[in-house]
């Protein structure tokens, strides 16, 4: 089986390929290494097996050096992050609109597509209180002002789902789209809730701040998140469907403050901060259709999940992947996704790149 890794080397996409390859799967990874980087989980890749081919895949040349002979897509690509999408909403909108249209007009008729999109594009109706929580697919979409900077994810999400269906239908292609709600793990890059959290606490912070203490957010350690990717594309039932993956664990900031400072075994006071502007109260998905589909029970704890990505973070270095500790704004990274850092990779791909 050829599986095409598109996004591969950044945090979920890396995850997938080391478990397809355990699976026994030739795996190609294609990233511009925008944001992931050739690190050692990326040499660790190599040496299963991956092969690693640099490329921007918001220009078409790629793509025909690509071939057809790819049984599985998993298109990951993005331009991912509240602080990465307002810096620059307009690469936004073109990396996550153009590699996507880049890939419908491409994508071999034999191939089943992932598609990964956000809860982002219904989280403007639970802001208005007009979505209910937890969120089923069938809840209506909602951006609430696409003019706002950070709307571009969400629209260029929502438009990439359109899509795919669209061209799924005209094309005659396989596709499922897996809407992921707050993954996290090992490798995740800082400028997210959890290493940012363990960061400060591993630092000593004290008293130790926590913006939105009492929202919520239902956080899925990636495995269990990969756990579903694969089900999903392994399911026909799934295939024309718009499926959420995440957990139904609906945890209260505060607690996750709580289990970040016990897994670094730190006790300091905890001093509540109001939440950052924007970030939703509550998000936690309906994962029933996801059950009925596949199965999948989601396996890995949120303190066994922190305790496993304190581990990897302790031993690789708070700075690992990303080198953005130092730059990450704690208040802007509470409770969000992600929070990236841009510069924009060089370019290099070396033909051919089928498999
Ligand atoms: N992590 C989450 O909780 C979460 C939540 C909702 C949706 N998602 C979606 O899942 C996907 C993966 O997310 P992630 O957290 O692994 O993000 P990530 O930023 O770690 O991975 C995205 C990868 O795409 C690559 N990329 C960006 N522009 C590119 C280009 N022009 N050409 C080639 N590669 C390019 C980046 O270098 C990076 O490695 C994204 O599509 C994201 O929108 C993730």
């Amino acid at each position: 089986m050829n599986n095409l890794i598109l996004g591969g080397a950044g945090f979920i996409g890396a995850h997938l390929a080391a478990r397809l390859l355990r699976d026994g799967r030739r795996v190609t990874i294609v990233d511009d290494f925008s944001r992931g980087t050739r690190d050692a989980a990326i040499a660790d890749l190599e040496r299963s097996g991956a092969r690693l081919v640099s490329a921007d895949l918001t220009r078409p040349d790629p793509w025909v050096l690509l071939g057809q002979d790819w049984d599985e897509v998993y298109h990951l690509v993005a331009v991912v992050g509240v602080r990465n999408v307002e810096q620059d909403p307009l690469r936004c909108m073109r990396v996550n609109t153009l590699a996507t249209l880049n890939l419908i007009d491409w994508v071999p008729r034999k191939a089943r597509v992932f598609y990964s999109s956000t809860s982002e594009v219904y989280a403007g109706g639970v802001a208005h209180g007009i979505v209910p929580v937890p969120t089923a697919e069938s809840a209506m979409v909602v951006v609430d002002k696409p003019t706002a900077p950070r709307a571009a994810y969400a629209v260029s999400k929502l438009w990439g789902e359109a899509a795919l269906s669209h061209a799924g239908a005209a094309r005659g292609f396989d596709w499922v789209t897996g809407r992921f709600h707050n993954v996290y793990g090992p490798r995740m890059g800082m400028s997210h809730v959890v290493p940012e959290m363990l960061a400060r606490a591993a630092a000593g912070e004290t008293p130790f701040r926590v913006w939105g203490a009492d929202q919520t957010r239902a956080f899925c350690y990636v495995d269990d998140a990969v756990e579903a990717v694969v089900r999903l594309m392994r399911t026909p039932r799934a295939t024309g469907r718009i499926v959420h993956i995440g957990t139904t664990a609906e945890t209260h900031i505060i607690d996750l403050a709580r289990i970040v400072l016990s897994a670094v075994g730190v006790d300091p006071p905890l001093q509540v901060l109001q939440g950052p502007d924007g970030s939703v109260s509550r998000r936690c998905p309906d994962t029933s259709l996801l059950y009925r589909l596949t199965g999948h029970v989601p396996r890995i704890e949120l303190p066994e999940g922190v305790r496993r990505t304190w581990q990897w973070y302790s031993t690789s270095g708070l700075n690992a992947r990303e080198g953005e500790a130092g730059r990450s704004d704690p208040a802007a990274v509470a409770a969000t996704t992600s929070t990236a850092p841009t510069a924009p990779a060089p370019v290099a791909y070396a033909a051919p790149l089928a498999p």
